[in-house]
């Protein structure tokens, strides 16, 4: 990692806001101005001023305790994420509001208003507490998007668990380390969810998860298609049984404002991921902001992010968020492609979608499919789009913006992280306009900055590490059972400021380009893979003595998984077996796109592996860079000559 970072991209010309979205917009450029000034030189004031809009059990006695790198808000204040994303709302006359409308791969559509959503959560809340768990325990979760999963996340921040979602694309063993690091004695799951018209037994991956974590006691499972997984006596619970048998009555605990509100494990540069830790009152802040400022939400919009809960952006703008600001959101069970391409579009005319939240990688898999099925819906209703996960495009920024929003929607791209918990850059919709491919200005109390590796601010328009200066409501508080990698990770890599581990630059207006991760992280549709994770599945197969991994240019994807491997002694590698082996180790998603048999890997003499010129080799180009420092630089040769094949 040096610091510096080519690029090669030339700037877009701005698209404005119309009139007309900019004139009902509830913040224009001055006010954005005041009161990012204000977030960064008075940030107490800022916050706390924020802060008041919600509901606080007690007060803080100081909004800020900052001991870097650990940050407290809203010092000795109790508060309750649950309550404030419902009771409140009930409590404010908003009981009759549709909270969750829900649609099924299959079709089915359930509707949650305020009320029934409150009384869901607060049944859950008392089924969790039969089962034992109480206020600190950890619950994982590993559900499709159904009510439910939104309705137990909600049910463990209203009793003061720490709920710990895992996305129901990942593997047993994933799910079974996560759980076990977790220390999560209850897990809620589901007998199968629906995707692309088939049933994926998440049931019977988390029995087998089951006999690989000892430290699980206690399974409620929600019945989501035929309720005939097995169950086991004494263990498994059926959730519809446990709510029905339980109390409609519950008050929501006070917690302090520093309590943990959950856990989601993210990918980093070693092999083990990381449980990223957000708090109680600092992540509700900021996901309320973020949310009601970005998405500009007015009192009858139905909001649709369309990703799922067991990533950070489906806790903070499918459930948390929008709730938070007592907004109608919709959700959805399956994939974009079910029956066909046109299902998404069909949904947002006859849900009337308002405000669209997607990844690059749905839009530019939309946009290969055709213009045909986005044109045969009416998507008037949609009034703002968003984009999130991955850098995107210039070319899917505009056909987004032309063939779906129908050059009357502003496109707002959003850059944050897992462990930023709400959105860090982007362009408030009615007050800037986008320039598509850039994510744009900080947010409110963002002090952002690109800065070589030893921290000085590099020119505008060069390329440089980006970097947040200041701590933030919403930051994640540390990695769970390991303050020492936070510490390492966020805060020691450049001294004194949270190191993001993206390239960026600025340019004259203040816009950030974020040009992708300078760590050993992979972004692949949007989802966050490290390298050594996949290198340390691979090498855990029999055939395999040394794995490499690196990302190649994908024009769907954004960037696909490439395994360079060595044979062990004695064995053959069969490369289709290896990419299963992966799938069973992580899940689908870290499977590689290419794997390729090598006699060595391009190292130095100390022995470190050079990913530098395994990326360019698995691009197929040049190799360019110095290569004196290989042990044996004619490997490279070797390499390139078995990729071209
Ligand atoms: O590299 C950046 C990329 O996704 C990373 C964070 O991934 P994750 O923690 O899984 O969170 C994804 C959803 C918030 C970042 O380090 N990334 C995310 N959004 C953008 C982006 N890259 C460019 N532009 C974005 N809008």
């Amino acid at each position: 990692m040096t610091g510096k970072i080519d690029h090669t991209s030339h700037d877009e010309a701005p698209v404005f806001p119309s009139a007309e979205f900019a004139a009902q917009s509830s913040l224009n450029a001055e006010q954005y101005r005041a009161m990012y000034e204000q977030s960064i030189q008075d940030p107490e004031t800022f916050w706390g001023n924020i802060a008041q809009e919600l509901h606080w059990h007690a007060p803080w006695s100081r909004v800020l305790d900052w001991q870097e790198p650990h940050a407290q808000w809203f010092v000795g204040a109790q508060t309750n994420v649950a309550y404030n994303a419902l009771d409140r709302q009930v409590d404010s006359g908003l009981g009759e509001k549709r909270a969750i409308v829900w649609e099924g791969e299959d079709g089915e559509i359930r509707t949650y208003t305020y009320s029934d959503l409150l009384e869901q959560v607060k049944r859950a809340a008392n089924a969790l507490l039969t089962l034992g768990v109480v206020k600190g325990d950890r619950v994982t979760l590993y559900l499709p998007m159904i009510p439910e999963a939104a309705i137990a996340m909600l049910a463990c921040a209203r009793i003061g668990a720490v709920h710990s979602v895992v996305f129901g694309g990942f593997s047993v063993s994933a799910l079974a380390d996560r759980i076990q690091n977790a220390g999560s004695k209850v897990l809620v799951t589901a007998d199968a969810s629906y995707r692309k018209g088939a049933l994926v037994p998440l049931k019977g991956n988390a029995d087998a998860a089951a006999q690989k974590a000892p430290i699980l006691e206690k399974m409620l499972v929600v019945c989501r298609a035929n309720c005939d997984a097995p169950m086991q006596p004494g263990r498994d619970v059926y959730w519809h049984d446990a709510l029905e048998r339980a109390s409609s009555e519950h008050e929501a605990a006070a917690l302090d404002s520093e309590h943990p509100l959950f856990v989601l494990y993210t990918s980093g540069s070693t092999g083990k991921p990381k449980g990223v830790v957000h708090s109680t009152g600092g992540y509700m802040v900021g996901a309320y902001l973020s949310t009601k400022t970005v998405f500009d939400l007015k009192a009858g919009d139905l909001f649709w992010c369309t990703a799922d809960v067991g990533w950070v952006t489906g806790h903070s703008y499918a459930v948390y968020g929008p709730l938070l600001t007592g907004a109608s959101v919709l959700m959805y069970e399956g994939a974009p492609n079910h029956p066909d391409w046109g299902r998404f579009w069909d949904m947002v005319q006859r849900h009337k979608v308002s405000v669209l939240y997607t990844a690059p990688t749905a839009i530019r898999s939309f946009m290969r499919a055709g213009d045909e099925f986005p044109n045969r819906y009416d998507l008037s209703s949609l009034r703002l789009l968003g984009s999130v996960g991955e850098p995107i495009n210039p070319e899917a920024w505009r056909w987004y913006w032309r063939v779906i929003g129908g050059e009357r929607c502003p496109v707002v791209d959003t850059w944050w992280q897992t462990e930023t918990g709400s959105i860090m850059l982007t362009t408030l919709p009615g007050a800037f306009p986008a320039k598509p491919g850039t994510a744009g200005l900080p947010m409110f109390g963002v002090d952002a900055a690109i800065v070589t590796r030893d921290g000085h601010d590099v020119e505008d328009g060069q390329g440089g590490l980006l970097v947040i200066r200041k701590p933030w409501p919403s930051m994640l508080r540390t990695v769970y059972g390991d303050d020492e990698r936070y510490v390492k990770t966020y805060w020691g890599e450049i001294t004194g400021v949270y190191f993001a581990g993206d390239g960026a630059r600025k340019d004259a207006d203040g816009y950030i380009t974020v040009m992708g991760r300078v760590d050993d992280v992979l972004n692949v549709s949007g989802h966050r893979l490290g390298t050594m994770e996949i290198e340390s599945a691979l090498v855990g197969h029999a055939s395999v003595s040394e794995a490499a991994v690196v990302g190649r240019p994908d024009e769907l994807k954004g960037e696909c998984v490439v395994a360079f491997v060595l044979v062990q002694d004695g064995h053959t590698v069969d490369v289709d077996e290896l990419r299963r082996h992966v799938s069973r180790e992580i899940g689908a998603l870290a499977r590689p796109d290419a794997i390729y048999v090598a006699d060595a890997l391009p190292k130095t003499r100390s022995g470190k592996i050079m990913r530098r010129f395994l990326r360019q080799v698995a691009a197929g180009q040049e190799i360019s860079g110095d290569t004196s420092t290989l042990e044996d630089p004619s490997v490279l040769e070797r390499l390139a000559a078995t990729v071209a094949q």
